[in-house]
């Protein structure tokens, strides 16, 4: 193969105009009030797809945000790769704490990122990833070495839980048979510190409603009278971590799978720095499950954490009241085996047994999904593995990550392919935060990288 390098360097401006045009349409699937940009973004995925070299490429429409699907099929007897990735955003607020508007992207550079990186909502999580895919393509095309088919599957509703993809691709199963499905939608260790991500945590996402007295009182009439949905509710959370951070709901652990001693002295391997972790985020100390490592923690360990809660007054000044209500939304992070739906029900059933007399409780499940692991004694992950030695100089690391992304399960279930996380952004990125970026040394990198894959995987599959 040819090296991808010089195509890169020729072509490397018009490369990071187009992703930063794409970035500047707010396609945000959670908030409706952007409903036209995120169907305007599908249709600017369409362009750039046909452009780059799919023979045809549609525009499906569902019951929420369009999936886009496109195809290059060279030859039925040769493999197919799936790439799929997602091209809505997280909403980007709080607004006033970004240094530039999140939709008018800038190239800035970091202490991560001194060759620069795009300021934007989406840069990395996951327009600039997926467009990576794009111009890859793009490259194998126009200088025809694109060595096996290729599919696209482009969703606008990743953000707000996959619902439509999911009755997508169990009706497509033909249209989508695929040999591997490749995804850049994760990040790895550091630029020169190169991994691929091996596993991915389920979720459960809950709201939780606690009413006390049926209108908001006087606190002083009433205080001390009778149970204040806050003072209830907090302590209600509180309950649900031991003094050695274990969540306390019976059954939650049941599933869990222990890694072996050798398998967690293998991850011990991974360069970290306890130090510039805590550095980067100001604190003085992690904070976590007794026993287990910061990496352990965020990545092969379930964990419960209330991510929004309100009630009460909050406007300026005081206000003497005891409202009659207090919610919070709540996620847990799930590991391999542990049923997202069981454990939603282990929830639910716990937290309502939990709560005193003189308060109603309310569980409401959200969204969840599966974890996901992939194996790396497979020709996927081998050829992952060789090309990022080569563009990189340096054998990836296997390593598992925090987050979710739950369609991945999914597709093993429905499709029977594997999943490779080919991730080039850095957890420093902000994703879902204000000033999220991805740098242009790593965005151009995946571009560089992705063609060996197809290149090693088309090999390997043939020999
Ligand atoms: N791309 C992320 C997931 C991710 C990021 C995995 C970095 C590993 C490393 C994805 O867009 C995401 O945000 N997923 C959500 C879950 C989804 C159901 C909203 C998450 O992990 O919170
Ligand atoms: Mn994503
Ligand atoms: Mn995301």
């Amino acid at each position: 193969m040819n090296s991808p390098k010089e195509y890169i360097a020729q072509n490397k401006t018009r490369f990071l105009n187009e992703l930063i045009e794409l970035l500047k349409i707010p396609s945000v699937s959670a908030d409706p009030a952007f409903s036209q940009d995120v169907l305007n973004t599908s249709k600017a995925v369409k362009t750039a797809l046909l452009d780059a070299g799919c023979d045809t490429v549609e525009i499906y429409e569902t019951e929420g945000y369009p999936i886009v699907y496109g195809e290059r099929i060279i030859d039925a007897a040769l493999p197919t790769v799936l790439v799929y990735g997602h091209y809505d955003v997280q909403p980007a607020d709080p607004l006033e704490l970004w240094d530039s508007p999140p939709y008018e992207p800038v190239i800035k550079e970091t202490e991560n990122h001194p060759e620069g990186a795009i300021f934007a909502r989406g840069s990395c999580d996951d327009k600039g990833q997926m467009y990576m895919h794009v111009k890859a393509l793009e490259y194998m095309t126009k200088t025809d070495q694109l060595p096996c088919n290729v599919k696209f599957m482009i969703e606008g509703e990743e953000e707000v839980g996959s619902d439509n993809l999911g009755i997508y691709v169990a009706n497509n199963k033909e249209k989508l048979a695929n040999d591997i499905i490749l995804i850049s939608d994760t990040g790895m260790i550091a630029n020169d510190v190169p991994s691929i991500t091996t596993g991915l945590r389920g979720l459960s996402y809950v709201e939780v409603e606690v009413t006390g007295p049926n209108r908001d009182l006087h606190s002083g009439l009433y205080g001390g009278a009778v149970a204040n949905p806050i003072n209830i509710l907090t302590k209600m959370i509180a309950s649900l971590h031991d003094e050695n951070n274990h969540i306390t709901i019976p059954g939650f652990y049941d599933k869990v799978e222990e890694l072996s001693t050798e398998e967690r002295a293998e991850m011990a391997k991974a360069p970290f720095s306890l130090q510039g972790y805590q550095d980067a985020l100001d604190i003085e100390s992690v904070y976590g499950e007794k026993g287990y490592t910061t990496n352990e923690r965020n990545s092969i360990r379930p964990t419960l954490d209330v991510n929004g809660i309100w009630g009460g007054y909050i406007g300026e000044g005081a206000k003497t009241v005891i409202a009659s209500k207090a919610y919070a939304k709540i996620s847990m992070r799930l590991v391999p085996h542990q049923d997202w739906e069981e454990i939603t029900t282990l929830f639910q059933v716990h937290f309502e047994q939990c709560a005193p007399k003189g308060v109603k409780v309310k569980v409401t499940p959200h969204h969840g999904g599966q974890g996901y692991v992939t194996p790396i004694d497979t020709v996927g992950y081998q050829a992952a593995s060789k090309a990022y030695e080569t563009t990189f100089g340096k054998k990836p690391i296997p390593q598992r990550s925090g987050g979710s992304i739950p369609i991945v399960s999914l597709f093993e279930e429905e499709l029977g392919s594997k999943t490779i996380l080919m991730g080039f952004g850095l957890d420093s990125d902000a994703i879902h935060s204000p000033n999220e970026h991805f740098g242009v040394w790593n965005y151009l990198k995946g571009i560089e990288t992705i063609p060996y894959f197809y290149h090693f995987f088309t090999e390997m599959k043939k020999s």
